[in-house]
Formats: structure tokens, C-alpha cells, sequence
């Protein structure tokens, strides 16, 4: 498994193969089989995906699988299901997958069947759920609870603010949840400022319970509910989750306010874990079962699917192909569904602090490339922005376009425009306007070099009936292993993220030179001292 994978043969195979497909062109490759669009698509746990606009044949496909079972895919596969150290320079398993267990399965971790206590903690979340949402629970002053603020940054804050914005129709009334997750004192401020402390309740996540950002707006929180409730009032106003049941103690949550994870589930992996109650309490116990069965859904169908039927496999694969051969080393996000407008940086952070490495799991120096570049926005905001680049830039750039058969609006029309436009748009990107095209149309010759669009850019759809919890689950399922194929791939560790680590240190080591506004001349490069400097001289002028 330590081998590199730039000399598995097959990788030498797709490396020879890239240039055919590099030359052919959509187009061609539509009209000499017609059937293309039904054949390279496949479905599963409530998804449909058509690849068959990517630059690919059977031949790739082929050269793909057979990369897959060369860097021993089903048995890397098998590790992680089964709770193996996955994660090795951390020496820990990548447990996600049992969150969403079933109650009766067994999963061992170090030994230990893991089940019950997940299973022991969701009944624990459930329970609170209700009482917040039916009235129960209420703050110190008897109110009833109609905010929450969930506190948290990174893997503890971007998935539970996806779902909630995800799952607005499945959301209780009159409950509303609000994120905080910069430092900025900004981001609090605009959280709390027009809400009631006495019907407020915050959720601080924090996987540690040590990350600064996370500390200060949760400090800001409780400072902000003494002044206006008094000391006595934090243990009705505060619940939190860590792995770190010590340092919440020491910040004044009670044990039982606590809701416990492990440190097997990676913060990125973790927005069905206790990181999930800010969810729970806003859709409902019943629904994030069902977010929890479209998880489970996609896991099944990831462990038994043909490889070339298999969604997150070949969503993987294709990834591969498209950056290490054909050179799209970015992929783009484009939700044609607004509530999924914090998809895209929801999986920035799955892909780019899982792959984004240029050291294998065994410490070697990589020498391919690894994690494209993810970004992204709605459709059709993003139509009127970045579009334009997508269909005559001078890169290329992957694209997977997510849509839903059902408007969740009841504006049905909008839906038509809304579906009419991803599917254009994936035509246009494949198939593109030729000269000749708009020289048939009547076009001016000055003007046919600006029109022209090339086409020949790949892209995925993914379609689904509706955004549903279940839906949503299988979705982000399928993005969490497609990422995890990569990494396998590639020879990566998905699961670590020690190039987080310097920035963080560094700001811990100019903090307090900041807050007692002195200049530490030669500690610095000229830059950083130079940029320090002015920052003193305005704080202190
Ligand atoms: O930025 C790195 C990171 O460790 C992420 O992996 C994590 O999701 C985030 O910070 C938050 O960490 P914690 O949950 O420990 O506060």
C-alpha cells in the first residue's frame, strides 16, 4: 500500500489514455453513441448521477477501477467501516460511518462496540430536543427557549449551519437558530443583538474545547447572559459538546448540559454526532432520523455497490481523472437550490483539510497532485458572476451541478426556470457553440471569435426528487466518501489536519504583544514587525 501511486500501472495506463480523450470532444463523443447520456450514469440511497459529460469512456472507466483496486480501495474501505486506525499520524479510526449505525450494529473501536453509546447519546439529544422545542426547557426566567445560538467554527459550525439553512421547510416556527463562528466581535454582535437573553439558548461545540475563536465568542455569550440574567442563570442558557468534558466543566456547563463525542469522528466528519443537536432542535427528532437514514443509505450503498455503479466511487474517480490527467485542478460547487447556498464551503472544508496535503500517510513527499480547489455558489446567482470563465476561460474547470425535481417553494414556475437553467447549462458547458453554429445564425464574423464557447467542459449532475433530511444525509454521505476514495488514491491521511496548526500558533504567539499594545521589534520579519507596528501605532493613537 506504500507504493507510489504514480507507478501503479495503471496510472501509467491513464496517463497514456489521457491524451485521446483530451483531443476527443463531447460532441463526437454523444453523436458516435447516443446512448452515452443513459449509460455513464448511475443511481443510489435517492440520487441520480449522469457523468456522461465528463471527457471519459468505457476504457477510462475501466483504467479507473482497475487504479481503485490497485491501491486496494475495498480493502482501505473495509478498514475504515470496521473502525482500523485509518488516521495514522494521529493513530485513530475514522469512525464517522457508526454515528448513523443502525442501533443493533456492532462497531469496535479499540475493542469497544461503539454503538450503544452513540445510540445512548442520540436518545439524550432527542430527549432535550423535545423539551426545548415543546416549551419544556425553558431559560432562567421561566420563558420559554425561541433562540438558539450555536457557537462553534470549522467542522463544529459548517455542517449544522448547511442543514439548517438545507432544511428551512423542515424547520419547527418560531425557533430559530444563529451562527457564530468568527472571532470577529462582529459576527456575535449581529447574533445577539436583537434577541432576548431570557429566550436565548446557546450551544458552544468545540471537538477540543480549547479553539481560541470558539472560546471567546463563548465567553462573549456567557458574559452577555450574566449581565442580563444574572450568574445563576448559565446552567438554563448554555448546553455544550466536546470531547473534552473537563475543560466544560471548568467553563460552568454542568455534566448534564453536556453532550459527549469521541475522538475517532474528525470535526468535518461530525454534523450527525452531538455536533448536530442545534439541528435536532430545529427539524425534529423525526427528521434528523431520517437525515440519519440518508446517511446510513449511501454508507450501504458505498460498501456494496459494483464499483461501476457505485456514486461515490466513480464521483472519485472522475475527480482523479479530471485533475491528475486532464488537468482541472478545480472543482466547482453549483447547488441550483438556495438552500444549499452554504454547500459549497461546507465541502471546502470535506475536501481541502481532508486531501489538501503534499505528504503521503507514511510521511513520503507526494509528487502528483492532490485535493483540487473547491468553491462554489448557488445557481443562478453564479451564472451572472463566475459563469463566464466556466464557458471561455482559458481553464478547465470540473463542475458538479446539483438539482431537485420538487420546488420546495410552491412556486412551481420558478422551479421550472430554476431546473431549466442547470440543464442548460450543463449542455452548454459540454457541448459549447461552434463557429459554424453562429455563422448558420447569422452572426457577424467580427463578433464569432467572442462567441464562440469551446465547450468540452466537464461536469456531474446530481439529481433528486426533493431536499429532504434524508436526501440531504445521502448527499453529504456520498461527498465524504467520494473524498475518502481520493485520499486512498492519492496516499493521503483524510483525516488529520496538522497544516492548520502553525497559523494558529503563530496568532497565539503575536496575541499578546496586541493586547498589551507593545512593540516587540526583531521578533518578526520586517513584514509581519511592519504590519504589527502600524496596527500598534493606530490602536494606540
Ligand atoms: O481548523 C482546524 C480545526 O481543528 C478543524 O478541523 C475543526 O473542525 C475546527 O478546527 C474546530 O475545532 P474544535 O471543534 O476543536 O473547536
Amino acid at each position: 500500500m506504500n507504493y507510489p501511486v504514480t507507478e501503479l500501472s495503471s496510472w501509467h495506463a491513464l496517463a497514456n489514455h489521457a491524451p485521446i480523450l483530451k483531443k476527443s470532444v463531447l460532441r463526437d463523443l454523444f453523436f458516435d453513441y447516443p446512448e452515452r447520456g443513459h449509460w455513464f450514469a448511475a443511481h443510489g440511497a435517492g440520487l441520480y448521477l449522469d457523468y456522461s459529460k465528463n471527457a471519459v469512456n468505457e476504457e477510462t472507466i475501466r483504467l479507473l477501477i482497475q487504479l481503485a483496486e490497485e491501491r486496494f480501495l475495498p480493502q482501505r474501505r473495509a478498514a475504515m467501516f470496521s473502525g482500523e486506525i485509518v488516521n495514522l499520524s494521529e493513530e485513530r479510526a475514522a469512525l464517522h460511518t457508526a454515528l448513523r449505525a443502525p442501533r443493533d450494529a456492532m462497531i469496535l473501536a479499540e475493542g469497544r462496540n461503539v454503538v450503544p453509546g452513540i445510540h445512548a447519546m442520540l436518545d439524550r439529544m432527542r430527549e432535550f430536543s423535545e423539551q426545548v422545542r415543546n416549551g419544556t426547557w425553558t431559560g432562567a426566567s421561566g420563558k420559554p427557549i425561541r433562540h438558539i445560538v450555536h457557537i462553534g467554527i470549522g467542522g463544529s459550525y459548517l455542517g449544522p449551519e448547511m442543514a439548517y439553512q438545507a432544511l428551512r421547510s423542515f424547520r419547527q416556527k418560531g425557533l430559530d437558530v444563529r451562527f457564530v463562528a468568527n472571532v470577529d466581535g462582529a459576527a456575535f454582535i449581529e447574533a445577539t443583538e436583537t434577541i432576548d437573553p431570557a429566550e436565548t439558548l446557546f450551544i458552544v461545540c468545540s471537538e477540543t474545547f480549547t479553539t481560541p475563536e470558539t472560546m471567546a465568542n463563548a465567553r462573549a455569550a456567557r458574559q452577555w447572559i450574566v449581565t442580563a440574567l444574572g450568574e445563576q442563570a448559565v446552567s438554563r442558557h448554555f448546553v455544550a459538546m466536546s470531547t473534552n468534558a473537563d475543560a466544560i466543566r471548568e467553563f460552568g456547563i454542568a455534566s448534564e448540559q453536556t453532550f459527549g463525542f469521541w475522538n475517532w469522528v474528525g470535526g468535518r466528519y461530525s454534523m450527525e454526532s452531538a455536533i448536530g443537536l442545534s439541528t435536532m432542535i430545529a427539524i425534529g427528532p423525526a427528521h434528523f432520523e431520517q437525515l440519519l437514514q440518508g446517511f446510513r443509505a449511501m454508507d450501504e450503498h458505498f460498501l456494496h455497490a459494483p464499483m461501476e455503479e457505485n456514486l461515490p466511487i466513480l464521483m472519485g474517480l472522475l475527480s482523479i481523472w479530471n485533475n491528475n490527467f486532464l488537468g482541472a485542478d478545480t472543482l466547482a460547487i453549483l447547488p441550483y437550490a438556495h438552500e444549499l447556498r452554504r454547500l459549497p464551503a461546507y465541502l471546502q472544508q470535506l475536501h481541502m483539510e481532508s486531501n489538501g496535503k503534499c505528504v503521503g500517510e507514511h510521511g513520503e513527499s507526494l509528487t502528483h497532485q492532490t485535493c483540487p480547489i473547491v468553491w462554489g455558489e448557488p445557481g443562478t446567482d453564479a451564472q451572472h458572476s463566475f459563469y463566464q470563465l466556466l464557458h471561455q476561460g482559458t481553464r478547465q474547470i470540473a463542475c458538479d451541478l446539483i438539482g431537485f425535481c420538487e420546488p420546495l417553494s410552491g412556486l412551481a414556475e420558478h422551479h421550472d426556470q430554476l431546473m431549466a437553467n442547470l440543464f442548460a447549462q450543463a449542455e452548454a458547458l459540454a457541448f459549447g457553440k461552434s463557429a459554424e453554429d453562429l455563422r448558420t445564425e447569422g452572426v457577424s464574423e467580427k463578433t464569432i471569435p467572442h462567441q464562440v464557447c469551446p465547450g468540452n467542459r466537464s461536469s456531474n449532475v446530481i439529481l433528486a426528487e426533493a431536499l429532504t433530511p434524508y436526501t440531504l444525509g445521502s448527499l453529504v454521505a456520498l461527498y465524504e466518501h467520494s473524498v475518502f476514495v481520493q485520499g486512498a488514491i492519492w496516499g493521503v491521511d483524510s483525516f488529520d489536519q496538522w497544516g492548520v496548526q502553525l497559523g494558529k500558533a503563530l496568532a497565539q504567539r503575536i496575541l499578546p504583544a496586541l493586547s498589551a499594545n507593545k512593540m516587540n521589534f526583531n521578533l518578526h520579519d520586517s513584514s509581519t514587525q511592519g504590519l504589527l507596528n502600524r496596527y500598534l501605532r493606530h490602536k494606540m493613537s
